[in-house]
């Protein structure tokens, strides 16, 4: 399947040939989403294939918006400018540099243009949420958008998000499932490909439709192991063979909850996906931790009041400190309050993001 997913991309780049790119610039841009994942991608194997399938719920305010004039490129090879929120000497320039290089493979009409990119997210830098995925699955909208353009044929909704997440995982495995919106299913390679994301087949329960993500972010600082660095050690885990059993449990789990509107279970899950997922960096070689005494206090808050007032409230982490708080429309009123009067107070001056289910990118240009 990986195979011809790569000849087809291969054998698409061949079709476009440089004098059909124009000296006049245009542009393309799109805005693209952070994603929450529900079952955690946690590891890979070559070709940034994941060890076990994921699920991920995409948000709906948290998002990164590219835009990218281009233009044929002036001297025999393009060139690549790039601003992330108005700054040109960002440290992702490194990555996005790197990352075009590596689709070029793909997309190698990338090498005959110059490429101004601006990238802006609409939350803080400094708010410790992931930009990786919105990033990089706006930049690889943008640049699948720039292959349209330049193709005699326009291709379909669903091979364009199709290419896209492909794309969009070769920057980083998560981004890959930014490209929808509900929830979203990487990694199922019984079920489909697992060289792009797909949203979740089947019937969603009502109440899972519209769910509240607030997020409490404990510390906005950098982490002190990288999520690649982290999947990495997924290599040579003693937990491995036993994580990717659990995973695929999980999902097929967290599926069905989703289906019969069973928070209970749903709850159960997440919880135990986000305190695996930092159980196996605990329990890697040269081990280490990312939650902090405020992430356990919030945890500990959240199941003590599940527990006593009967609210669908539960959790999820990623790799990070910071709580995501899950809950649906149903209990937002009590939820919100609890978060008030019992979260805020254990780390006073937190920023709170309240975000929820998003329906997906959207295009600018
Ligand atoms: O996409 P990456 O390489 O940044 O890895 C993301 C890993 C987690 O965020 C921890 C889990 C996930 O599935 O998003």
């Amino acid at each position: 399947m990986m195979k011809s997913m790569h000849e087809k991309y291969i054998n698409d780049a061949l079709s476009i040939e440089r004098k059909e790119i124009s000296s006049i610039p245009k542009i393309v841009g799109w805005e693209s989403p952070v994603n929450i994942a529900l079952i955690k991608y946690w590891g890979k194997k070559e070709g940034q294939i994941p060890l076990n399938p994921s699920l991920s719920m995409t948000l709906s305010h948290a998002h990164t918006r590219t835009i990218i004039h281009y233009r044929r490129a002036a001297a025999k090879n393009g060139t690549i400018h790039f601003k992330f929120n108005a700054q040109s000497d960002h440290p992702f320039s490194k990555h996005v540099n790197t990352y075009l290089e590596k689709i070029k493979t793909y997309l190698p009409f990338l090498n005959d243009l110059d490429l101004y990119i601006e990238s802006i997210n609409n939350f803080p830098h400094s708010a410790g949420i992931a930009s990786s995925a919105s990033g990089m699955s706006a930049l690889a909208l943008s640049v699948v958008s720039i292959e349209q353009k330049l193709r005699e044929t326009d291709l379909s909704d669903e091979i364009f998000f199709q290419k896209a997440s492909y794309m969009a995982r070769l920057g980083s495995g998560s981004a890959s499932r930014s490209l929808y919106g509900g929830y979203v299913v990487w990694g199922d390679e019984d079920k489909g490909s697992a060289d792009y994301a797909y949203p979740l087949p089947g019937k969603i329960h009502e109440s899972f439709i519209h769910m509240h993500n607030s997020i409490f972010i404990v510390d906005s600082s950098s982490k002190v192991v990288s999520s690649s660095k982290g999947h990495e050690r997924m290599q040579d885990h003693p937990y491995k063979e036993a994580r990717i059993q659990q995973a695929n449990k999980n999902f097929r789990s967290i599926k069905e909850a989703l289906e019969d509107g069973n928070f209970e279970r749903f709850a159960e899950i997440t919880e135990e996906e986000a305190m695996s997922l930092h159980g196996l960096m605990l329990s890697s070689k040269k081990g280490y931790m990312l939650l902090n005494d405020t992430t356990l206090a919030i945890i500990n808050k959240i199941r003590e009041y599940r527990k006593k007032e009967k609210q669908p409230v539960t959790f999820t982490l990623d790799a990070g400190p910071n709580v995501h708080i899950l809950y649906p429309s149903s209990a937002k009123g009590y939820v919100r309050q609890f978060i008030d009067k019992e979260l805020i107070p254990l780390s006073p001056g937190s920023q709170i993001i309240h975000d929820f289910t998003g329906k997906g990118p959207v295009k600018l240009h």
